[in-house]
């Protein structure tokens, strides 16, 4: 068994149990990338420092491309009982280029290593969850487009409530992705300072430049605190939650969606490109891509708590416990960037059957509130026309009709303000026309809406 790094204190090598138990290498691989970016910069600063020679940096910076060579290749081999990441770079650079890699954890411990690489790979997953949020933007913008004046029940409780566009509808997902998107630039900002030459917990005597590693790697600015810096995973608790909230906006889409999918609403076909079957029963065609966006919401969720679990007993500073927040973050990230692909796919791939929804629209009285604001108009107070608009649907509940099949002498009976102009306002294409509020489902306010986000979204 080789010597390890720590070797010098050490009679014994640990059990295969123990090195099984205590590795991480076997995941925190995945930060290859960042932490071989971590090791240039901070070889680059400790030349600059005058704490190697010129020679050594370049040999490292060589080394270094070559063993990123070979991961990207494939060729290198991880070792298990190199730990983690860290270390198998950092042996596998001594092997290769010998003395002058022992330089290279001058003034460094893995506890700044491995945050350093941490926070550059949580703010690369940002970006790419944002460019994700984005086109799934686009998909509910395209496919409000497709639907132009397309009404649609509005529900509260899961029952009718008021007749809406469905580009209105589909807006409002667009209006929640886009505080998510807001959430996770506010954690890229917060995140995005160098925990680098906080070393082990303290810091070091020796005359490093933390300002320098810092902007290397695109960091607003070292932290302040050397024992935050190596103790702090709030970004991680941060990010998680932020995901967790997609998870949950994405969740209440795929719910939606697989509502509507279904006989009882019909509302929509998703292609068979985005169906799957039942390996019993033939004539089944099932959502499951939008079932498994709800479904897995649940792992997001359960990494953040995963996270806020693990990190409530701790002291500072760093402790070997903080080795679990890996997993959790990558699990994470790889099913959110998932869930929003898929439910961009499915939007482009999703047909609203519009005789369907037309023929279901009359059910459920949606222009009754309409009604109400039509006697309002006439000087009724609101408690009041409420009363007589509820007698009004009672009236028609017993007569099995709608509204709009009210004579004007059966409207009267019940109160004598109503007059001719009352039909302007019942049928719901007529009692959709008259929401005019700001960001309300009226046309005029959506078109608004519309070309706001064509806009930002730069659709033409
Ligand atoms: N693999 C470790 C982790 O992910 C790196 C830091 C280890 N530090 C230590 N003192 N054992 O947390």
């Amino acid at each position: 068994k080789e010597n390890k790094l720590w070797g010098g204190r050490f009679q014994e090598s640990v059990t295969d149990a123990v090195e099984r138990f205590t590795e991480s290498v076997s995941f925190d691989k995945a930060l290859y990338k960042h932490d071989i970016m971590g090791s240039r910069a901070h070889a680059s600063m400790l030349a600059k420092q005058g704490l190697m020679s010129i020679s050594d940096k370049d040999s490292i910076l060589k080394g270094l491309d070559e063993i990123e060579r070979r991961i990207e290749k494939g060729e290198f081999v991880w070792r298990t009982d190199r730990e983690d990441v860290h270390m198998n770079i950092e042996a596998a650079l001594t092997d290769m280029i010998g003395e002058p890699a022992k330089k290279l954890h001058t003034a460094r411990s893995r506890n700044d290593q491995v945050l350093t690489d941490f926070r550059l790979w949580c703010r690369d997953a940002i970006d790419s969850i944002i460019e994700r949020i984005k086109y799934l933007q686009v998909a509910l913008v395209t496919l409000a487009l497709e639907n132009k004046g397309l009404i649609v029940p509005g529900y509260t409780h899961l029952q009718r409530a008021q007749p809406v566009l469905l580009q209105h509808l589909l807006l409002a997902y667009v209006e929640q992705l886009e505080r998510d998107a807001a959430r996770l630039l506010d954690c890229r900002a917060r995140l995005n300072f160098c925990p680098l030459g906080a070393c082990a917990l303290a810091g070091t005597g020796l005359p490093i430049d933390r300002f320098m590693t810092s902007k290397a790697l695109g960091f607003t600015a070292p932290m302040n605190n050397s024992i935050d810096a190596v103790s702090d995973r709030d970004f991680v608790l941060e990010f998680l939650s932020d995901n967790s909230i997609t998870a949950i906006h994405l969740s209440r889409l795929g719910e939606e969606w697989v509502l509507w999918a279904s006989e009882e609403f019909g509302f929509i076909t998703p292609s068979d490109s985005v169906s799957t079957g039942s390996s019993i029963m033939p004539q089944k065609k099932n959502p499951d891509p939008m079932e498994l966006v709800r479904g897995k919401s649940a792992r997001v969720v359960g990494d953040l708590v995963t996270l806020l679990t693990l990190c409530k007993g701790l002291p500072l500073a760093y402790n070997r416990d903080l080795q679990e927040d890996k997993e959790p973050v990558f699990d994470s990230v790889k099913t959110i960037l998932g869930m929003l692909e898929v439910s961009a796919e499915f939007a482009q791939n999703i047909t609203f059957n519009q005789e369907r929804i037309k023929n279901a629209l009359p059910a459920g009285h949606l222009d009754a509130t309409t009604l109400a604001d039509y006697l309002v108009k006439k000087g009724v107070p609101f408690r009041t026309s409420h009363d007589i608009v509820g007698r009004s649907v009672a009236l028609c509940v017993s007569k099995n009709c709608q509204l709009k099949d009210l004579s004007l002498d059966e409207l009267r009976s019940i109160n004598p303000v109503f007059d001719t102009d009352v039909y302007e306002f019942l049928g719901v294409e007529n009692a959709v026309e008259k929401f005019c509020s700001y960001g309300s489902t009226g046309s005029a306010c959506v078109a608004d809406q519309l070309n706001y986000w064509m806009a930002k979204l730069e659709i033409s």
